[in-house]
């Protein structure tokens, strides 16, 4: 057991970080303020081979594992959470299931722009009744002809809708099968009776586009079913074991960067005489929050090394995102205590990292979700 980070990794964290604090930090107020989606950022991150970091050269990748890839979200998170999902959703939930499950025509048409950024993606699971019970699927997918696919429903809250060009969707192909009726589909922007519908007004992640996918009739070729018929719900919730990875990496990243605030405000900030870094208050929960924040890192790397050496790692995946998570809207309500009264205002970043923190629990499996895999783990029924 070797917990320290190799040279490659640590090369690699440097660059990851010296682009989010030069390129990302300077405009995360500005995009969370208006929504705006960072393209200009992704691009750059699309340059950087960021869009593709686990997946192999040939596919346009860089080549490099989950443990380099959730350092990268982590870093990423540190400075803008809205950053950090927009590439976890396009590379776990979108580049990873089609490397994963697809053809190889499908990795050369689809996943090959995906891994070096010239193309966007999404990932439609989440319907308005399908959200925890997710094989609740109402979304059809009809084979006519023996020809072409039919889908008709609509999915919601799908990260990086608005901005995404190809889009990994579930839908029923046999209603009478349960779960074992929904099967896998890559859709492109642009297909005919496929829209995007209502843009999500939200609380945090504000600069990352979530909105709901509509199917009316929308066509798509019979070559774009992924992998086996009604091995849908299966697919999903293997590429969600990866993504949680990510989405607790973005947890991570948060507690880190609310901390690395804190830690230069206290040091700024004088009460009764003294820099309120002088108060054991002050150290005490400092200290709390960095050891914690420590925890869920090494759950974080745990459950990316599970991944990477081809281990079970579903349960590994639960508790890292159920502890980051939890520990991310913790650590941000601390540090936000800290700050007092600035921290409440937009001058400081705090506020805001309170905000994206609590999506952590929610998205990519509730907390509650991540304890049911857990515990089912356990074996307690
Ligand atoms: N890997 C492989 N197979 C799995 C699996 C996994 N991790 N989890 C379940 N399965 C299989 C089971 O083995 C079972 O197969 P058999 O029928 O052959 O035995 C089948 O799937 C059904 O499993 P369950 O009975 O456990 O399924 P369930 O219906 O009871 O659901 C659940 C379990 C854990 C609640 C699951 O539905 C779940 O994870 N829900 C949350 C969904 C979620 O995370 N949604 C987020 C969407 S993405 C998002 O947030 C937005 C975004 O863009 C970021």
């Amino acid at each position: 057991m070797d917990f320290r980070i190799d040279e490659e990794h640590q090369e690699l964290i440097d660059l990851y970080r010296e682009f989010a604090q030069n390129e990302v930090k300077p405009i995360a107020a500005e995009i969370d303020e208006t929504e705006r989606f960072p393209m200009e950022n992704v691009k750059k991150m699309a340059e950087m081979g960021l869009l593709g970091i686990p997946f192999p050269e040939e596919y346009g990748g860089a080549g490099m594992d989950t443990l380099s890839y959730v350092q990268c979200i982590e870093e990423l998170s540190k400075v803008c959470a809205s950053t950090g999902v927009i590439v976890s959703a396009h590379t776990s939930l979108c580049a990873t299931p089609i490397y994963m499950f697809g053809t190889e025509e499908q990795k050369q048409k689809y996943l090959v722009p995906l891994a070096t950024g010239e193309k966007l993606g999404a990932f439609g699971l989440t319907e308005p009744s399908a959200g925890t019970d997710s094989s609740q699927q109402k979304t059809t997918a009809v084979l006519v002809d023996d020809d072409h696919w039919v889908l008709n429903g609509s999915k919601i809250f799908i990260t990086n809708a608005g901005a995404a060009d190809i889009f990994f969707i579930l839908a029923m192909t046999d209603k009478s099968l349960g779960n074992k009726g929904i099967s896998a589909f890559i859709v492109e922007k642009g297909m005919p009776g496929f829209s995007i519908g209502k843009h999500e007004n939200k609380m945090g992640i504000r600069a990352s586009s979530t909105c709901e996918l509509i199917f009316e009739d929308c066509i798509v070729p019979k070559e774009n079913l992924v992998g086996e018929i009604g091995k849908g719900f299966k697919y999903a919730m293997m590429t969600l074991d990866g993504g949680r990875i990510g989405i607790a990496a973005q947890a991570l990243g948060i507690a880190e960067g609310a901390i690395e605030e804190t830690v230069k405000y206290v040091q700024e900030r004088t009460q009764f005489g003294r820099r309120i870094s002088q108060f054991q208050n002050t150290q005490f929960e400092l200290a709390k929050m960095q050891a914690n924040t420590e925890a869920a890192k090494l759950l974080v790397y745990q459950a990316a090394c599970a991944k990477d050496n081809h281990e079970k790692y579903t349960h590994l995946a639960a508790m890292a995102k159920l502890v980051a998570a939890n520990n991310a809207s913790d650590v941000t309500r601390r540090c936000l205590q800290l700050f007092g009264g600035y921290g409440y205002t937009k001058d400081y970043p705090i506020e805001r990292m309170m905000r994206d923190a609590k999506i952590t629990e929610i998205y990519e499996g509730t907390s509650e979700v991540q304890m049911m895999v857990i515990s089912g783990w356990m074996g307690v029924k």
